[in-house]
Protein backbone atom coordinates (compact mmCIF):
# COMPACT_ATOMS: atom_id res chain seq x y z
CA UNK A 1 0.00 0.00 0.00
CA UNK A 2 1.58 3.35 -0.88
CA UNK A 3 1.65 6.34 1.56
CA UNK A 4 -0.93 8.23 -0.71
CA UNK A 5 -3.21 5.33 0.70
CA UNK A 6 -2.18 5.47 4.08
CA UNK A 7 -0.20 8.57 4.62
CA UNK A 8 -0.09 7.79 8.61
CA UNK A 9 1.21 4.43 7.79
CA UNK A 10 -1.23 3.49 10.83
CA UNK A 11 -2.32 -1.02 11.53
CA UNK A 12 -4.03 -2.02 9.22
CA UNK A 13 -6.67 -4.82 9.32
CA UNK A 14 -6.23 -8.40 8.00
CA UNK A 15 -8.35 -7.98 5.04
CA UNK A 16 -6.85 -9.01 1.43
CA UNK A 17 -8.24 -8.02 -1.66
CA UNK A 18 -7.66 -10.31 -4.42
CA UNK A 19 -8.84 -10.07 -7.99
CA UNK A 20 -10.27 -13.72 -9.33
CA UNK A 21 -12.59 -14.96 -12.18
CA UNK A 22 -15.98 -15.81 -10.64
CA UNK A 23 -15.74 -19.65 -11.21
CA UNK A 24 -12.81 -19.51 -9.40
CA UNK A 25 -14.29 -17.55 -6.74
CA UNK A 26 -17.29 -19.47 -6.32
CA UNK A 27 -14.99 -22.76 -6.53
CA UNK A 28 -12.72 -21.12 -3.32
CA UNK A 29 -16.27 -20.03 -1.55
CA UNK A 30 -17.71 -23.38 -1.92
CA UNK A 31 -14.62 -25.18 -0.66
CA UNK A 32 -14.31 -22.46 2.66
CA UNK A 33 -17.83 -23.24 3.74
CA UNK A 34 -17.13 -27.11 3.45
CA UNK A 35 -14.77 -26.28 5.56
CA UNK A 36 -16.59 -24.17 8.12
CA UNK A 37 -19.27 -26.58 8.31
CA UNK A 38 -16.81 -29.14 8.95
CA UNK A 39 -15.03 -27.19 11.61
CA UNK A 40 -11.93 -27.07 9.82
CA UNK A 41 -10.36 -23.86 9.23
CA UNK A 42 -11.46 -21.42 6.85
CA UNK A 43 -11.15 -17.86 5.16
CA UNK A 44 -14.21 -16.16 4.64
CA UNK A 45 -14.53 -14.81 0.83
CA UNK A 46 -16.47 -12.10 -0.33
CA UNK A 47 -16.93 -10.58 -3.67
CA UNK A 48 -17.79 -7.31 -4.58
CA UNK A 49 -18.15 -6.02 -8.18
CA UNK A 50 -19.01 -2.62 -9.88
CA UNK A 51 -21.60 -3.85 -12.46
CA UNK A 52 -22.78 -0.52 -13.72
CA UNK A 53 -21.55 3.08 -13.09
CA UNK A 54 -22.66 6.65 -14.23
CA UNK A 55 -20.51 10.33 -13.72
CA UNK A 56 -22.09 13.23 -12.05
CA UNK A 57 -22.44 15.13 -14.99
CA UNK A 58 -24.42 12.27 -16.62
CA UNK A 59 -28.08 11.57 -16.93
CA UNK A 60 -30.24 8.52 -17.00
CA UNK A 61 -29.43 5.29 -15.89
CA UNK A 62 -25.78 4.19 -14.70
CA UNK A 63 -24.00 2.37 -17.40
CA UNK A 64 -22.11 -1.01 -17.59
CA UNK A 65 -18.53 -1.12 -16.31
CA UNK A 66 -16.41 -3.78 -18.24
CA UNK A 67 -17.08 -6.15 -21.30
CA UNK A 68 -19.28 -8.74 -19.79
CA UNK A 69 -17.66 -11.16 -21.97
CA UNK A 70 -17.86 -14.29 -20.17
CA UNK A 71 -20.75 -16.58 -20.39
CA UNK A 72 -21.34 -15.75 -16.90
CA UNK A 73 -20.96 -12.52 -17.46
CA UNK A 74 -23.38 -12.20 -20.37
CA UNK A 75 -25.94 -13.86 -18.40
CA UNK A 76 -25.67 -10.99 -15.83
CA UNK A 77 -25.43 -8.40 -18.50
CA UNK A 78 -28.99 -9.90 -19.22
CA UNK A 79 -30.21 -9.90 -16.09
CA UNK A 80 -29.43 -5.94 -15.82
CA UNK A 81 -31.01 -5.35 -19.36
CA UNK A 82 -34.38 -6.26 -17.53
CA UNK A 83 -33.77 -3.85 -14.43
CA UNK A 84 -36.98 -1.70 -14.52
CA UNK A 85 -35.37 1.71 -14.08
CA UNK A 86 -38.02 3.85 -14.09
CA UNK A 87 -39.50 2.14 -10.93
CA UNK A 88 -35.91 1.79 -9.38
CA UNK A 89 -36.18 6.06 -9.53
CA UNK A 90 -39.47 6.20 -8.14
CA UNK A 91 -38.05 4.56 -4.69
CA UNK A 92 -34.74 6.44 -5.03
CA UNK A 93 -36.64 9.55 -4.73
CA UNK A 94 -36.50 11.08 -8.01
CA UNK A 95 -32.95 10.49 -8.24
CA UNK A 96 -30.61 8.11 -10.64
CA UNK A 97 -28.36 5.35 -9.22
CA UNK A 98 -24.82 6.33 -9.44
CA UNK A 99 -23.46 2.99 -8.92
CA UNK A 100 -25.03 -0.34 -9.47
CA UNK A 101 -22.76 -2.88 -7.39
CA UNK A 102 -22.95 -6.91 -7.24
CA UNK A 103 -22.31 -9.14 -3.73
CA UNK A 104 -21.56 -12.83 -3.45
CA UNK A 105 -20.35 -14.97 -0.83
CA UNK A 106 -21.19 -17.87 1.63
CA UNK A 107 -22.43 -17.98 4.91
CA UNK A 108 -19.89 -16.65 7.68
CA UNK A 109 -18.66 -13.71 5.65
CA UNK A 110 -19.26 -10.32 6.66
CA UNK A 111 -19.41 -6.58 6.13
CA UNK A 112 -17.52 -4.95 8.86
CA UNK A 113 -19.44 -2.35 10.58
CA UNK A 114 -19.40 0.97 8.46
CA UNK A 115 -21.11 3.76 6.73
CA UNK A 116 -21.03 5.04 3.13
CA UNK A 117 -21.93 8.99 2.59
CA UNK A 118 -24.33 8.33 -0.52
CA UNK A 119 -28.04 6.88 -0.34
CA UNK A 120 -28.50 3.18 -0.88
CA UNK A 121 -31.42 0.71 -2.10
CA UNK A 122 -30.17 -2.70 -0.95
CA UNK A 123 -31.39 -6.03 -2.73
CA UNK A 124 -31.44 -9.65 -1.64
CA UNK A 125 -31.58 -11.34 -4.41
CA UNK A 126 -30.66 -15.32 -3.48
CA UNK A 127 -29.58 -16.29 0.45
CA UNK A 128 -30.32 -14.31 3.86
CA UNK A 129 -28.05 -11.58 5.36
CA UNK A 130 -28.56 -9.96 8.62
CA UNK A 131 -28.18 -6.41 8.85
CA UNK A 132 -27.57 -4.03 11.58
CA UNK A 133 -28.03 -0.86 11.52
CA UNK A 134 -26.94 2.21 14.22
CA UNK A 135 -28.10 5.70 13.34
CA UNK A 136 -24.98 8.21 12.47
CA UNK A 137 -25.43 9.96 15.65
CA UNK A 138 -23.94 6.80 17.54
CA UNK A 139 -20.55 7.88 15.82
CA UNK A 140 -18.48 8.01 19.21
CA UNK A 141 -20.04 4.30 20.19
CA UNK A 142 -18.50 3.23 17.10
CA UNK A 143 -15.17 4.49 16.95
CA UNK A 144 -14.54 4.98 13.42
CA UNK A 145 -10.93 4.94 12.02
CA UNK A 146 -9.31 8.39 11.30
CA UNK A 147 -10.01 10.22 7.67
CA UNK A 148 -6.80 9.12 7.02
CA UNK A 149 -6.90 5.41 7.57
CA UNK A 150 -7.24 3.17 4.83
CA UNK A 151 -10.10 1.82 6.80
CA UNK A 152 -12.14 5.23 7.13
CA UNK A 153 -15.82 5.35 7.86
CA UNK A 154 -15.19 1.63 9.28
CA UNK A 155 -15.70 1.08 13.21
CA UNK A 156 -12.30 0.00 14.93
CA UNK A 157 -14.49 -2.17 17.00
CA UNK A 158 -14.61 -6.53 16.40
CA UNK A 159 -18.03 -6.62 16.69
CA UNK A 160 -17.40 -10.46 17.54
CA UNK A 161 -15.48 -9.70 20.07
CA UNK A 162 -15.02 -6.10 21.46
CA UNK A 163 -12.43 -5.15 23.36
CA UNK A 164 -14.54 -2.92 26.06
CA UNK A 165 -11.36 -1.66 27.65
CA UNK A 166 -10.41 -0.16 24.53
CA UNK A 167 -13.53 0.96 23.65
CA UNK A 168 -15.97 1.83 26.49
CA UNK A 169 -18.94 3.22 24.80
CA UNK A 170 -19.08 0.29 22.38
CA UNK A 171 -21.48 -1.39 25.56
CA UNK A 172 -24.13 1.67 25.07
CA UNK A 173 -25.18 0.63 21.91
CA UNK A 174 -27.14 -2.22 23.30
CA UNK A 175 -30.48 -1.16 22.35
CA UNK A 176 -30.18 1.67 20.13
CA UNK A 177 -29.58 -0.45 16.86
CA UNK A 178 -32.43 -1.71 14.28
CA UNK A 179 -31.86 -5.42 12.63
CA UNK A 180 -33.26 -6.47 9.34
CA UNK A 181 -32.86 -10.06 7.97
CA UNK A 182 -33.37 -9.93 4.25
CA UNK A 183 -34.51 -12.77 1.81
CA UNK A 184 -34.68 -12.96 -1.52
CA UNK A 185 -37.36 -10.17 -3.12
CA UNK A 186 -36.61 -7.99 0.36
CA UNK A 187 -34.74 -4.55 0.20
CA UNK A 188 -33.46 -2.30 2.68
CA UNK A 189 -32.90 1.82 2.13
CA UNK A 190 -29.99 2.46 4.15
CA UNK A 191 -29.78 6.32 4.31
CA UNK A 192 -26.70 8.18 3.81
CA UNK A 193 -24.01 7.74 7.15
CA UNK A 194 -25.74 5.08 8.94
CA UNK A 195 -24.25 2.27 10.32
CA UNK A 196 -24.43 -1.13 8.55
CA UNK A 197 -23.30 -4.27 9.53
CA UNK A 198 -23.83 -6.94 7.32
CA UNK A 199 -23.49 -10.79 8.04
CA UNK A 200 -24.23 -13.34 5.55
CA UNK A 201 -26.83 -16.35 7.25
CA UNK A 202 -27.16 -20.07 6.67
CA UNK A 203 -29.15 -20.21 3.82
CA UNK A 204 -30.70 -23.11 1.96
CA UNK A 205 -30.26 -25.37 -0.38
CA UNK A 206 -26.42 -24.25 -1.55
CA UNK A 207 -24.96 -21.60 1.60
CA UNK A 208 -24.78 -18.83 -1.84
CA UNK A 209 -25.97 -15.07 -0.76
CA UNK A 210 -26.10 -13.08 -3.92
CA UNK A 211 -27.02 -8.91 -3.36
CA UNK A 212 -27.10 -6.27 -5.25
CA UNK A 213 -27.29 -2.40 -4.45
CA UNK A 214 -27.62 0.97 -5.78
CA UNK A 215 -25.86 3.99 -4.59
CA UNK A 216 -27.44 7.07 -5.18
CA UNK A 217 -27.37 11.31 -4.24
CA UNK A 218 -28.41 12.19 -0.68
CA UNK A 219 -31.55 14.12 -1.12
CA UNK A 220 -30.95 18.17 -2.10
CA UNK A 221 -31.38 18.94 2.14
CA UNK A 222 -28.52 17.19 2.56
CA UNK A 223 -25.72 18.88 1.53
CA UNK A 224 -27.29 22.49 0.21
CA UNK A 225 -26.21 23.83 -2.97
CA UNK A 226 -22.62 22.55 -3.29
CA UNK A 227 -22.43 24.22 -6.71
CA UNK A 228 -22.61 27.59 -5.42
CA UNK A 229 -20.17 26.26 -2.55
CA UNK A 230 -23.00 26.45 0.00
CA UNK A 231 -22.99 23.26 2.39
CA UNK A 232 -25.86 23.70 4.86
CA UNK A 233 -24.77 23.12 8.65
CA UNK A 234 -28.05 22.44 10.52
CA UNK A 235 -27.84 24.23 13.74
CA UNK A 236 -27.69 22.42 16.17
CA UNK A 237 -25.66 20.45 14.24
CA UNK A 238 -26.90 16.25 14.94
CA UNK A 239 -27.05 13.15 13.27
CA UNK A 240 -25.31 12.69 9.76
CA UNK A 241 -24.43 16.58 9.12
CA UNK A 242 -22.57 16.70 12.00
CA UNK A 243 -20.25 13.25 11.22
CA UNK A 244 -19.61 15.41 7.62
CA UNK A 245 -18.63 18.35 9.66
CA UNK A 246 -16.18 16.09 11.81
CA UNK A 247 -14.90 14.70 8.62
CA UNK A 248 -14.61 18.25 7.68
CA UNK A 249 -12.27 19.34 10.64
CA UNK A 250 -9.73 16.36 10.39
CA UNK A 251 -9.70 17.01 6.36
CA UNK A 252 -9.14 20.57 7.44
CA UNK A 253 -6.31 20.56 9.80
CA UNK A 254 -4.80 17.47 7.62
CA UNK A 255 -4.71 20.28 4.36
CA UNK A 256 -3.33 23.05 6.46
CA UNK A 257 -0.43 21.00 8.38
CA UNK A 258 -0.40 17.07 7.93
CA UNK A 259 -2.57 13.89 8.32
CA UNK A 260 -0.10 12.60 11.42
CA UNK A 261 -0.53 15.87 12.99
CA UNK A 262 -4.18 15.97 13.26
CA UNK A 263 -4.26 14.57 16.79
CA UNK A 264 -2.01 16.84 17.91
CA UNK A 265 -3.97 19.84 15.99
CA UNK A 266 -7.09 18.34 18.12
CA UNK A 267 -6.00 17.80 21.63
CA UNK A 268 -4.35 21.62 21.67
CA UNK A 269 -7.67 22.81 19.93
CA UNK A 270 -9.47 21.26 22.90
CA UNK A 271 -7.19 22.49 25.49
CA UNK A 272 -6.71 26.82 25.56
CA UNK A 273 -3.93 26.57 28.37
CA UNK A 274 -1.77 23.77 25.79
CA UNK A 275 -0.48 26.62 22.74
CA UNK A 276 2.04 25.81 20.09
CA UNK A 277 4.69 27.99 20.05
CA UNK A 278 3.63 31.41 18.95
CA UNK A 279 4.79 31.53 15.31
CA UNK A 280 5.49 28.23 14.50
CA UNK A 281 2.97 26.70 11.91
CA UNK A 282 0.81 24.81 14.00
CA UNK A 283 -0.08 27.82 15.95
CA UNK A 284 -1.84 29.30 12.73
CA UNK A 285 -3.63 25.68 12.01
CA UNK A 286 -5.36 26.13 15.57
CA UNK A 287 -6.33 29.35 15.55
CA UNK A 288 -8.09 28.36 12.01
CA UNK A 289 -9.17 25.15 13.08
CA UNK A 290 -10.78 27.46 15.99
CA UNK A 291 -12.61 29.46 14.03
CA UNK A 292 -13.87 27.13 11.34
CA UNK A 293 -15.57 25.27 14.25
CA UNK A 294 -16.79 28.03 15.86
CA UNK A 295 -18.58 29.39 12.94
CA UNK A 296 -21.04 26.33 13.18
CA UNK A 297 -20.59 26.31 17.13
CA UNK A 298 -20.63 29.59 19.01
CA UNK A 299 -20.82 28.34 22.72
CA UNK A 300 -17.47 27.40 23.56
CA UNK A 301 -18.39 24.36 26.06
CA UNK A 302 -19.90 23.25 22.72
CA UNK A 303 -16.67 23.77 21.00
CA UNK A 304 -14.85 21.68 23.62
CA UNK A 305 -16.96 19.12 23.15
CA UNK A 306 -16.58 19.12 19.38
CA UNK A 307 -12.89 18.41 20.11
CA UNK A 308 -12.89 15.81 22.70
CA UNK A 309 -15.61 14.04 20.59
CA UNK A 310 -13.47 13.95 16.81
CA UNK A 311 -9.94 12.54 19.45
CA UNK A 312 -11.38 10.45 21.71
CA UNK A 313 -13.97 9.05 18.62
CA UNK A 314 -11.62 8.27 16.27
CA UNK A 315 -8.25 8.49 17.95
CA UNK A 316 -7.81 7.05 21.09
CA UNK A 317 -5.21 4.49 21.30
CA UNK A 318 -4.40 5.28 18.33
CA UNK A 319 -0.85 6.64 17.02
CA UNK A 320 0.31 7.77 13.80
CA UNK A 321 3.76 6.07 12.80
CA UNK A 322 5.18 9.12 10.28
CA UNK A 323 3.67 11.55 8.11
FE1 LIG B 1 -21.85 -0.10 2.79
Amino acid sequence: MGPGKNPCNYEVNPIKRVEMRFPDFRRRAMDSLRCERAGEPSEAFYLQNTLLHREESEEGPPRPVGSFGTACGQQVGADIANFRWSWLKQMMGGRNAQMCQLFCGVAGGFSPCHYDPQDNLFAQVRGYKRVLLFHPRHWPRLYPWPVHHPQDRQSRVDFEGPDLASFPRFSELRGCGLEAVLGPGDALRIPPCWWHHVEMLPSPPDGEVVSINFWYPPPSWFYGDLAAGDMAWDKPLFGAKRVLFQRCIEDFIAQAASPAEVPEVLSMCGEQSRLPPPGSHLAEVVQDARAFVATVFPDPAEQRAVWAEVLQGRFLGLAPRGG
